[in-house]
């Protein structure tokens, strides 16, 4: 298995390209079963999420073509891929692939809707916490979807087409919001979404939406209106930027003290994050081309901070934070209210150095003036590249292991940094 290696100590400085977003590229890669046209997006970030969706779109029929790079395009853009979902042959997306990826399952409300059925495996817990998926599940039967559970798999049928509802959700939920929200746009009348998710995801999906013919309102506040029409038709839309990509950059560039333009980033995606950076003294500001990150002389202040729902501080973004608190000078506090269990990076911050005391679904930080370098392995995701984060402000050595999980998420990682002076390197094996 793959390693990074990182030697820590060295100021970021330089740019850093941000990607598309991994968050939106998969809802929009799954919007494409709710069209016989071509659905083309650009801006899709190189992951291994995406590669794996494709293949699961692969199974239900769908023909994926990928534009390679010509001279002169920018080395820096993401791929586009041209999906043709003209012809599905399977509604069934079984376990082995839907359980390598949560966000598979959300391809049971396209489905459903325009194939009047859709048997998707239940995905099954994650490292982060045990990730219900109830809330889709309570929407499609909103929409008069007939369910069933059966060995592990949901069985949905709706052979006379799904009907308007209205669907109030007991909690915020992204993915929940992108099935309700798929789903409706061809149900026969008006869906009504409360206290739907506002991330920018869900904008995202939805513009690409209504690019296809749907007719949505209200998308980014907590009350989405859809209007159901017979038929979606083909688009071309292009992913908007990473805000977590661009947020754990700017907390590695205030980690190690460096001055870094996060290029393409949009600061509109990630206030509450830029509030959060300026409160620890890190200097954030929009430039024509990004985001320019700095630290001031001052060094990181602690700050306290609980994740929240969009517009809120993102949970995605909380395992990098408290890798730069543990730079802080003074204590800090951060509030985990997303995800149970989402802290299996604290043991591991703590073989660097970090002194992190956990109660309950809160983390005090005693910021240290050193971190020094050791082998670390990680779980999920956000948790790996805090790792990393924290490696490039360690002294010496640190070796992050399974970086299978920084693949699904981050593109050209060791590349992006590397270019920023970064002593960083992945180990083959
Ligand atoms: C998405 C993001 C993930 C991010 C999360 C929260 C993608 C691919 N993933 O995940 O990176 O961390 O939003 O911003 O976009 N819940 C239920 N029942 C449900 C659904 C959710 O109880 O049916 C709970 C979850 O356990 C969690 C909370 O609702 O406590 C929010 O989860 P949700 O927003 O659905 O996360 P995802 O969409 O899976």
């Amino acid at each position: 298995m793959d390693k990074i290696r990182i030697v820590g100590g060295n100021e970021l400085k330089g740019t850093i390209p941000i990607s598309g977003a991994k968050n939106a590229a998969l809802p929009l890669m799954i919007a494409s079963l709710l069209t016989e046209d071509k659905l083309i997006l650009d801006n899709v970030p190189r992951l291994a999420d995406v590669a794996l969706l494709q293949r699961i779109l692969g199974n239900h029929g769908v023909d994926i073509t990928t534009n390679g790079k010509r001279n002169g395009d920018d080395p820096n853009a993401g791929q586009t891929l041209e999906i043709d979902a003209r012809v599905i042959v399977d509604t069934t997306a079984p376990y082995d692939l839907v359980s390598r990826m949560r966000a598979s399952f959300w391809v049971v409300g396209p489905l459903l809707a325009r194939m009047g059925e859709a048997r998707v495996s239940l995905p099954g817990g994650c490292a982060i916490g045990t990730r219900p998926v109830d809330f889709h599940l309570d929407a499609l039967r909103a929409l008069g979807a007939d369910l069933e559970i059966d060995a592990g798999y949901v069985r949905a049928r709706a052979p006379k087409g799904l009907k308007g509802a209205r669907i109030v959700f007991p909690k915020v939920s992204v993915g929940a919001t992108h099935t309700a929200l798929m789903a409706a746009t061809l149900a026969d009348g008006e869906t009504v979404i409360e206290n739907a998710a506002r991330e920018p995801e869900v904008t995202d999906l939805a513009e690409c939406l209504m690019k296809m013919g749907a007719q949505i309102s209200g998308a980014g506040t907590s009350t989405i209106y859809i209007q159901g029409v017979p038929r979606l038709r083909g688009a071309r839309h292009a992913v908007l930027p990473d805000r977590i990509e661009t947020g754990t950059y700017a907390m590695a560039t205030a980690m190690t003290g460096g001055d870094v333009l996060l290029a393409g980033a949009r600061p509109d995606l990630l206030e509450s994050t830029i509030d959060i950076l300026r409160q620890a003294g890190v200097e954030v500001d929009a430039t024509n081309e990004g985001i320019r990150v700095r630290r001031n002389g001052a060094g990181i202040l602690p700050v306290e901070v609980s994740t929240a729902p969009h517009p809120g501080f993102p949970t995605d973004l909380q395992a990098q934070l408290m890798a730069l608190m543990t730079k802080a000078k003074g204590r800090s506090r951060i509030t985990e209210t997303i995800f149970e269990n989402r802290f299996m990076h604290v043991q591991e911050l703590a073989r660097l150095g970090a002194k992190i005391q956990l109660d309950g679904d809160t983390a005090t930080i005693e910021g240290a003036e050193r971190l020094t370098g050791a082998p670390v392995m990680a779980t999920d995701l956000r948790a790996s590249v805090s790792l990393v984060i924290a490696g490039l402000a360690a002294e010496g050595e640190t070796l992050v292991q399974r970086v299978y999980h920084l693949d699904r998420g981050f593109e050209r990682l060791e590349e992006k940094l590397s270019r920023c002076g970064a002593e960083i390197e992945r180990i083959s094996g």
